[in-house]
């Protein structure tokens, strides 16, 4: 009897394992498709030769925090049966009567917020390529913040294959010699010490914001949406903050929307989409995985952005980086075998 018991235990244990570790890549796989079709969008939409005003940034930024916290509550809705009554107690137990619960999401909002700043500086101080290229030491840092925050531990083939992963997006993302003449150019007063400081505090905030998110998922059996509307509480706050700061007089003379067209639409929601699966991808797998899945993507835009945009002519120095890429990608899985949840604590 009792061992039927503990044969049934196993069983649903297995069950639950099998269900999570498909979601855990059903989400990486919906994070590619996510990155690749917004890069790709954000390109089309540059190509685009639009008669109206430019939309506002800031306002895309507010437009796309709003989008996320209604899809969350959405789905807040769903889990609780489409009960009203409960969505509205859940809401009220879990947001309004944890406080401090909920002022612990403003960290890593604030943190996104001034990432995306420093972003900002950097790309005014720094070319392109130098920008992409050093931002990609976030990898490290978010398998420090890994490692130092959530105790999880690394083999040597994971820490060989996150460095091989980092050699070969910057690889992926060197510029070409005609990319250099154009894109070299310091920009005007730019200084380079200044953009590079610029990149390298947004690749430790963005390693201990998403380590910090992951914390705050793994500890609580909170659900992971209640904790996204709680982070994009304090993201629409402070987005709404900087639109007011940055394009105030812009958007009383001409309303927030002003210059949206269906493909800011479409970049709009695929951004707030990206909030999303990057919350499920946290939730389900880890950080650092969401490196892997980012860089696959890369690769992918930028091929497909060869054959269907043709604006991209790849070089050796590409084919190399992205072989590099790959090769990461098998030699961290490599170790899991060995040990069951490799990157798990
Ligand atoms: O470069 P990095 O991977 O750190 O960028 C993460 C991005 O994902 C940030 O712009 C942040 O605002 C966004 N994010 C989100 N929802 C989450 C976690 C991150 O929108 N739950």
């Amino acid at each position: 009897m009792q061992r039927r018991g503990a044969v049934k235990v196993k069983a649903s244990k297995r069950a639950v394992d099998m269900a999570s570790s498909q979601l855990k890549y059903l989400s990486l796989g919906v994070l590619v498709f996510q990155t690749t079709s917004l890069v790709l969008t954000m390109r089309y939409s540059r190509t685009l030769q639009g008669d109206g005003p430019r939309y506002l940034a800031s306002s895309a930024v507010v437009v796309a925090e709003l989008m996320k916290i209604v899809a969350c509550v959405l789905l807040v809705f769903k889990e609780h049966s489409y009960s009203i009554r409960a969505l509205n107690s859940i809401l009220r137990q879990e947001i309004l009567q944890k406080p401090v619960e909920t002022l612990k999401l403003a960290i890593p909002s604030g943190i996104y917020t001034l990432q995306n700043n420093l972003l900002y500086v950097a790309l005014s101080n720094l070319d392109a390529a130098t920008y992409q290229v050093t931002y990609q030491l976030k990898i490290l840092t978010t398998a420090l913040f890994s490692v130092s925050m959530l105790g999880r531990k690394l083999g040597i083939y994971q820490w060989l294959s996150l460095l091989i992963l980092m050699g070969g997006v910057a690889l992926v993302q060197w510029p070409s010699d005609s990319a250099v003449s154009s894109e070299k150019e310091p920009a005007s007063g730019g200084s380079q010490f200044v953009g590079v400081a610029a990149v390298l505090v947004a690749c430790c905030s963005s390693g201990f914001a998403g380590v910090y998110f992951e914390k705050i998922l793994k500890e609580s059996k909170q659900s992971v949406w209640i904790r996204n509307i709680q982070l994009g509480m304090f993201g629409l706050v402070f987005g709404l903050f900087g639109m007011l700061a940055y394009d105030g007089e812009r958007v009383r003379e001409a309303g927030m929307f002003q210059g949206y067209s269906t493909v800011t639409w479409t970049v709009v929601a695929l951004q707030a989409l990206g909030g999303l699966v990057i919350a499920a991808v946290i939730k389900y797998a880890d950080n650092i995985l969401k490196g892997f899945a980012t860089s696959l993507s890369i690769i992918l835009s930028t091929l497909i952005s060869y054959f269907l945009l043709q604006d991209f002519e790849p070089t050796s120095v590409f084919f190399l980086g992205a072989i590099l890429v790959i090769v990461a990608t098998f030699l961290y899985g490599y170790e899991g075998k060995s040990s069951p949840n490799p990157s798990r604590a």
